[in-house]
């Protein structure tokens, strides 16, 4: 029995490095030169990972439990963001009561009473743009994704600390630090302005914590409270809620808009929103990768893979196989009206004990943002080429920060 599959022989600094400046690059050409599964060594993980992404093995990796592998975020370098009581790293029967502590009020009815809120914060973004003036949507989805998941959570957001936060997360967005932080042990030099700014986010969050009253209007905050978690773990619930609930979905809506600026759709109806959506989350998930780590020996066709290694699958690569997906690269939401996909072929949101908390709150804040930019603009691309993913901390979001020209309709 064999133990890791090929991968690039390049030393692990070298794969860092290309891990973070092109990073789909190196995902498509390795899957094309080694096959699957295949091995990255990067230093953004403390072991190798070995990447998969065929429904069958994706299934069976999201059913392990999790004595066999480990799921949460391996190192990176929104850990010290996180906190160690986040959801994102804790595990077992810890990490279950805090998912059924936070589930709720993102799901089902709960989430439909933000529904309001989330339109009116569209409207007035969109209200804001110029017709026939390029405007890089980046940005602008970061403020709006941000209020939207302040609100949800803290309730009334605090200015200062909506600019904290945007301050400690735009320090993981320059190339040039995000391959120091990487490359340099944590509290060396290159950490030290990221670790002031996440020390300026917990002061101003313990601030809004202890001040916090109902009369403030409905927020998750009041639930954390009342199920009796303490301060810290209150601040780590909250900053993982933060980070992981507007990043992610800034980046999705960025690349709807690049996609739609190039591939216009009608979206008249809500069925083309939420095909839209798919598509958009399937043609650029802006999470590539949802590692999981070894505890015990996992067998993997010839391989068993050894215990500390990292199994991962590639949510990029499982949105771009052929077999699942005719004609992977086009931006076509209509197949996802044509059909459901093959189960497991379609991930953005990870699966199993792990998959994505916010999944149907940021599909429902996307579809609102959508809905509002349709009624009032049609989309035009600043340039014909489309752009290319570039990493941002940890996702993948659009390389010019999706510019597109709204005209109106
Ligand atoms: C389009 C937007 C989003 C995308 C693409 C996305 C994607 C993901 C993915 C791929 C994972 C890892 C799943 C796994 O390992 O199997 C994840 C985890 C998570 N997401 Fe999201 N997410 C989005 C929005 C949100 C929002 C809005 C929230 C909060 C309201 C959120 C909260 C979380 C949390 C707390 C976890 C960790 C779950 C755990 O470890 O148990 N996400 N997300």
């Amino acid at each position: 029995m064999r133990g890791l599959p090929p991968g690039p022989a390049a030393p692990a600094a070298l794969q860092t490095i290309e891990w973070v400046a092109r990073p789909t690059d190196l995902l498509r050409r390795s899957a094309a030169r080694y096959g699957e599964p295949f091995t990255l060594r990067t230093l953004w993980a403390d072991a190798p990972m070995v990447l998969v992404s065929d429904p069958e093995t994706v299934k069976r990796v999201y059913a392990a439990p999790p004595e066999a592998l480990r799921g949460g975020a391996s190192s990176t370098v929104l850990e010290p963001f996180a906190g160690a009581s986040s959801i994102l790293l804790t595990s077992g029967a810890v990490h279950l009561r805090q998912r059924k502590l936070v589930l709720p009020p993102f799901h089902g009815r709960r989430m439909e009473e933000h529904r309001a809120a989330v339109a009116a914060l569209a409207a007035a973004e969109v209200a804001r743009w110029v017709p026939g003036r390029p405007l890089r949507t980046l940005p602008r989805m970061q403020e709006l994704t941000l209020d939207v998941i302040l609100r949800v959570v803290l309730g009334a957001p605090d200015p200062a600390l909506r600019a904290a936060i945007r301050a400690a997360l735009d320090m993981t967005t320059s190339l040039a630090r995000l391959i120091a932080l990487s490359l340099a042990p944590r509290g060396s030099a290159p950490w030290r302005p990221f670790l002031a700014a996440v020390a300026r986010v917990d002061a101003l969050l313990r601030a809004a914590i202890r001040a916090r009253t109902p009369a403030d209007g409905p927020a998750v905050l009041d639930e954390l409270i009342a199920a009796g978690a303490t301060e810290d773990e209150l601040r780590d619930q909250v900053v993982t809620l933060l980070a992981a609930g507007h990043e992610t979905t800034a980046g999705s809506l960025a690349w709807a808009l690049e996609r739609l600026a190039r591939h216009p759709v009608d979206l008249s109806d809500d069925a083309h929103i939420d095909a839209t959506v798919k598509e958009v989350l399937r043609t650029r998930p802006v999470l590539s990768i949802t590692a999981r780590k070894v505890l015990q020996p996992y067998r993997l066709g010839a391989y068993t893979l050894p215990p500390g290694v990292y199994v991962a699958p590639c949510l990029y690569l499982a949105h771009r196989r052929a077999g699942s997906w005719p004609d992977p690269t086009a931006f076509r939401p209509q197949r996802f009206l044509d059909g459901a996909p093959e189960p497991f072929s379609f991930v953005p949101f990870g699966g199993g004990v792990r998959r994505c908390l916010g999944a149907s709150f940021a599909a429902l804040e996307m579809r609102e943002v959508l809905r509002a930019v349709a009624a009032r603009f049609e989309l035009r691309p600043d340039r014909p080429q489309g752009e290319r993913m570039r990493r941002r901390s940890v996702t993948l979001a659009p390389a010019r920060g999706a510019s597109i020209i709204p005209v109106t309709r």
